[in-house]
């Protein structure tokens, strides 16, 4: 094997450690499918004096230039995570003619159209496997293996810990504070876990997934998002006995000439669905194409090696390029400009669940306020009584969003109803 082909890494956290671990552990079989030996040259970290076991041998840097302005090292994985400087050093790593891989959603969602203009306009490669799914392959067979198809939908759970979250919650009836801790104690959500529960990561996913997919740009702020913060263990229990399990999802979905509508909400799945077989820490992206018919891709969505194992095939990827010189690889591939769906022009099933006074007459005037809003109910249940209210149960037939809200919006300013606790949409294709 002649020459070599030298990494700069940005950061050796819990995927940084992983690329270093699965790059030594398979260096061999890595080499071999490359064609050239590989080597680390140089880490970046902040904390030069943490003790890091994994990396001896490895040359430690806390100065950036130490990486970016060597002009041995052909590729940049950035694994240091946040916007900033993130965002900066990728830049200049493509400025000075180096290949990027990154693992970084925040980024890639909300920048990923600088960055591919700057790769573009440096004749770099830009590469991001990792982000999306950790170690689940899903961009680069959204961007090559899947591309003969029309896709009109993709629909996956993409965060771990809210998943671990409603998996606990549905096995053990426990309560969203008492598996949220459970969760932080076991080092899957973040100390501030608001970026897992209240939706945002899967957000940032699913604003890549949606752009990838549909070949068009969809910006964070096109997101609508919901998170797992208002489920009750009352809603997990209702979802259970109407033959339902409670999934948070990043769906992208084609709506036709009314655009692409990307969002991220609780949803009731029928027990049967793929998806609601998917359970603990792990990631599952569904996806519907007009050749493929369905499609599931599924696997550990975070962990250290799992991430690790996507971003060493992205540093293959390029490595096997540069070795036989090839530089016209794929890049931005969002060449429409489709309209965004708004939310309330989706259409769904609902579940409603709501308090209200336990006297006569209060069934007819709930049923009547739905009627005023043109909601056509499928099933309603008075279930339990809650302190001095009745709590009521309904499921609605497919009806828009927008209707929905007007719904919700009659229904509390009625005198009988004490509170509507949840609405959660109920998938019943
Ligand atoms: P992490 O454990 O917090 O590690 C971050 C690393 O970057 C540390 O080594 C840290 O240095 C270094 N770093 C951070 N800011 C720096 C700065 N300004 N200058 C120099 N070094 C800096 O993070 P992680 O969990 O490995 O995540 C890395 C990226 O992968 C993130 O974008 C994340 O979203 C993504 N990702 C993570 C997972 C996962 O399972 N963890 C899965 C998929 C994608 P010190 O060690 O000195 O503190
Ligand atoms: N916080 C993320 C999750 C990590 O729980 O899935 C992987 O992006």
């Amino acid at each position: 094997m002649s020459g070599k082909i030298v990494i700069g890494i940005l950061g050796s956290g819990t995927v940084g450690s992983g690329v270093i671990e699965v790059l030594k552990k398979n260096i061999s079989d890595i080499e071999q499918r490359v064609g050239r030996s590989i080597s680390i040259k140089s880490v970046l970290v902040r904390d030069l004096t943490k003790k890091r076991d994994h990396l001896e041998g490895i040359q430690l840097t806390n100065k950036v230039e130490d990486i970016l302005d060597d002009p041995e090292i052909a590729i940049v994985v950035e694994l240091m995570g946040g916007l900033h400087p993130s965002l900066e050093y990728m830049l200049r790593a493509m400025e000075a003619g180096k290949h990027v891989i990154t693992a970084n959603k925040d980024v890639v969602a909300q920048f990923g159209e600088h960055l591919f203009a700057t790769a573009e306009q440096h004749k770099v490669e830009f590469r991001f496997e990792a982000s999306v799914g950790g170690g689940i392959p899903i961009i680069t067979p959204l961007k090559q293996c899947l591309t003969a198809n029309k896709i009109s939908l993709i629909m996956g759970i993409v965060n771990g810990t809210t998943n671990y979250m409603l998996t606990k919650m549905t096995e053990d009836g426990s309560d969203y504070e008492e598996v949220l801790q459970e969760a932080q104690a076991k080092g899957y959500a973040e100390a501030n876990p608001a970026a897992d529960v209240e939706g945002f990561d899967a957000a940032r996913k699913a604003a890549i997934l949606g752009s990838i997919g549909f070949n068009t740009r969809i910006r964070l702020d096109d997101v609508s998002v919901e998170g797992i913060n208002n489920i009750k263990a009352a809603d997990i229990a209702y979802a259970k006995e109407l033959g339902y399990v409670v999934k948070l999802l990043a769906v992208a979905k084609d709506y036709g000439d009314k655009g692409v509508n990307v969002r991220v909400h609780p949803v009731f799945l029928p027990s049967s669905h793929p998806l609601a077989m998917v359970n603990d820490v792990f990631n599952a992206i569904f996806i519907r194409g007009n050749a493929i018919g369905d499609a599931m891709f599924y696997g550990r969505g975070a962990g250290a090696l799992p991430t690790a194992s996507a971003v060493v095939a992205d540093i293959i990827a390029v490595a096997r390029n540069l070795v036989i010189g090839n530089t016209a690889t794929v890049g931005c591939t969002c060449y429409n400009n489709r309209p965004i769906c708004p939310l309330e022009e989706t259409e769904a099933s609902y579940y409603i669940r709501l308090q209200v006074d336990d006297e006569p007459g209060v069934l007819g005037a709930i049923a009547t306020a739905f009627g005023n809003c043109d909601v056509s109910l499928k099933s309603v249940i008075q279930t339990r009584m809650v302190n001095i209210h009745a709590e009521i149960v309904a499921v609605t037939h497919v009806v828009k969003h927008k209707k929905v809200e007007a719904a919700r919006e009659l229904l509390e300013a009625l005198p009988v109803v004490d509170k509507i606790c949840n609405i959660i949409r109920v998938d019943d294709e």
